[in-house]
């Protein structure tokens, strides 16, 4: 490369050797950030005229430049020149040779550090809102499924055992939550993200007169930053970010494991449309879920990405070290995992159909009745501890003659607590269960309809 290519060498007696050129360039990954750098740079550089430090029509012309070479970015026809390191330099120096002296006063009273901090934060509000149109529509598929494919009585599990009956849309909906707090996770972060950094500088801000505040409202961030050393060092918008990331794929892997399990033969509860499934090279009756179990997968990709920017923090003294270039190499890779492993969630649940009669068939397995057996008890008013000694005594029984609690004789019922009733029938079944669940977000067909409703709404 050329001795002068780089807007610091002048300091240095000899080029940059080829090895350290290739090292320290990260332009073949922050090139992403194109966009927001020259967002911020025109930002930049108005509140600089405005405030005198460069003519109106040194920012005319900057502006008019940046604009072009955004352009052909976009057209693909930009070379990215890594001799130039990141972004800001290979930008500035485009835009030097475009428009010749007026951008050399672009860099007034400004740094990499702060600009980069502007970037990343700049970049981090467009990709929360993304996550949050894309976690929106998983949330419509599951709420759409739950009207259509809600009224089927199913187990619910603890443990993998068979514990109570729940509605399929109720269960469906459980997911709708998981996501919802992923939403207000990220709408929280947004908070720590939306304020500007730019006019830090390097560390320690600058003896000019900028206008801080003028270059926040021109890019629509509510405050600027208080302290301009933290504001270098600080990568905790990113950490958090990763961390809202991360639980957006515990929650995928989550689901993915259920519906993997729930395609199963063993299980048969539901079956993934053959589009979202993959056969085998071998085995010519396969109908896997790989998509279900690429999701799965790919979670200890993001918490790796957790891990590895909240480690290279750790070491850092105050303030900027070179680390940090690192951080972006872990936010794309997290932003495009998870964006493709909720899109491809989306599609997966609008395309899955819940065998009704293979649930049905198998209901009665399993006593999943008999939590509201010792319930109707009580409501007889023996004590609950009680009531459910008898109603495990009842299950014992049942069990050895291979029969539900509902099968049992209300004779056979009686000698195990006299306070049973033929009324006791009303309360016997998966699907009569369901009917009487009482509580405020129970599984049950009313709890159902009233969260529809609410979900129906914020989601429209
Ligand atoms: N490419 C660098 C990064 O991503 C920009 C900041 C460089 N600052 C510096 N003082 N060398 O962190």
């Amino acid at each position: 490369m050329t001795k002068a290519a780089k807007s610091w060498q002048s300091r240095m007696a000899q080029a940059q050797d080829q090895l350290a050129i290739d090292f320290v360039e990260s332009i073949s990954i922050d090139h992403r950030l194109y966009k927001y750098d020259i967002v911020g740079s025109i930002a930049h550089a108005q509140m600089l005229s405005e405030q005198y430090l460069i003519t109106k029509t040194d920012f005319q012309q900057i502006k008019k430049g940046l604009n072009e070479i955004a352009q052909k970015i976009e057209s693909g026809k930009f070379k990215f020149d890594k001799s130039c390191e990141d972004i800001h330099m290979v930008i500035e120096a485009a835009l030097i040779k475009l428009i010749g002296e007026p951008a050399k006063k672009l860099h007034t009273g400004r740094s990499r550090n702060d600009q980069v901090a502007l970037d990343m934060r700049l970049w981090m509000r467009d990709k929360i809102a993304d996550l949050d149109d894309l976690l929106a529509d998983l949330q419509r598929a599951f709420v759409t499924q739950a009207q259509k494919q809600g009224q089927i009585v199913m187990p619910s599990y603890t443990h993998l055992q068979r514990a109570q009956p729940i509605l399929s849309g109720n269960y469906l909906l459980a997911f709708v939550e998981q996501f919802q707090r992923d939403r207000d996770r990220l709408q929280d972060a947004l908070k720590r993200v939306n304020v500007c950094p730019l006019g830090a500088g390097a560390v320690a801000g600058s003896s000019l007169p900028l206008d801080r505040q003028r270059v926040a409202e021109i890019l629509g961030f509510p405050a600027i930053t208080r302290n301009s050393i933290d504001t270098i060092a600080d990568r905790d918008f990113c950490v958090e970010f990763l961390f809202a990331c991360a639980t957006v794929a515990m929650h995928l892997s989550r689901f993915a494991e259920d519906w993997i399990i729930y395609c199963s033969q063993e299980f048969s509860f539901i079956r993934i449309a053959d589009a979202f499934c993959t056969g085998s090279s071998m085995m010519p009756q396969k109908r896997n879920p790989d998509m279900c179990e690429l999701i799965r997968g790919k979670t200890g990709q993001l918490y790796g990405n957790l891990i590895a920017l909240m480690t290279m923090v750790k070491g850092q003294p105050l303030t900027y070290n070179r680390d940090m270039q690192e951080d972006k190499k872990q936010l794309f890779d997290a932003a495009d995992t998870i964006e493709a492993s909720i899109t491809m969630a989306t599609a997966i649940v609008a395309h899955t159909t819940f065998n009704a009669e293979k649930i049905q068939a198998n209901l009665d397995a399993g006593f999943l009745d008999a939590t509201a057996l010792a319930e109707y008890l009580v409501n007889k008013g023996i004590p609950f501890r009680q009531a459910h000694q008898i109603v495990g005594k009842l299950v014992s029984q049942a069990e050895t003659q291979n029969l539900s609690l509902a099968q049992l004789t209300l004779t056979e019922l009686q000698q195990a607590c006299d306070k049973i009733q033929p009324d006791v029938a009303q309360y016997l079944t998966a699907a009569n269960v369901t009917k009487n669940y009482a509580t405020a977000g129970a599984a049950g067909r009313e709890q159902l309809n009233e969260q529809l409703k609410c979900w129906k709404k914020s989601l429209a």
